[in-house]
């Protein structure tokens, strides 16, 4: 008998529809992590200080959870693409504004953009359960995450 490793046939099913619904959400938390550290340095107003750390927090949490999504697709046997075009490209998410924004404002950009990356988020969840519950529960992780962020910056907005 061989001693060769075997791909084993999950994980060949894993490849074709798993990966269609991490490698879009991985764009999207780079890009969230972008959009929330452009708002960290240019929010403005009197909600400055509480805005300017809620976004930072945000960065950081959306860098762990796109780590989190690309070391899946990896286990999966897909080579993760986190790179800058092809998150320019294939986020699909608004881009932000030049410049200074007022609190409101960035506030309300911010929790645009995660608003719309949960939806989506919720729907991978929903088709991944047939699929691969292990994905799943790394979509649930991110998603559960991103509806707290958003709750606490939606709080923010008067
Ligand atoms: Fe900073």
């Amino acid at each position: 008998m061989s001693s060769a490793v075997v791909e084993a046939p999950e994980a060949v099913a894993s490849v074709t529809s798993v990966a269609p619904e991490l490698q879009p959400t991985l764009l999207e938390l780079v890009d969230l992590s972008l959009v929330a550290k452009q708002a960290h340095w240019n929010v403005s107003g009197e909600l400055f200080k509480p805005l300017h750390l809620e976004f930072d927090e945000i960065t950081e949490a959306a860098r762990g959870w796109a780590d989190d999504v690309a070391e899946r697709l990896e286990a999966v046997g897909v080579a993760a693409d986190g790179r800058a075009t092809s998150v320019a490209g294939g986020s699909g998410l608004p881009a932000m504004p030049d410049g200074k924004l007022d609190g409101p404002v960035a506030a309300r950009l911010v929790a645009g953009t995660m608003g719309e990356i949960a939806e989506r988020v919720r729907g991978r969840i929903g088709r991944l359960g047939a699929v691969d519950p292990l994905s799943q529960d790394v979509l649930i992780e991110v998603g559960r995450g991103l509806e707290k962020q958003l709750w606490m910056l939606r709080e923010q907005i008067p």
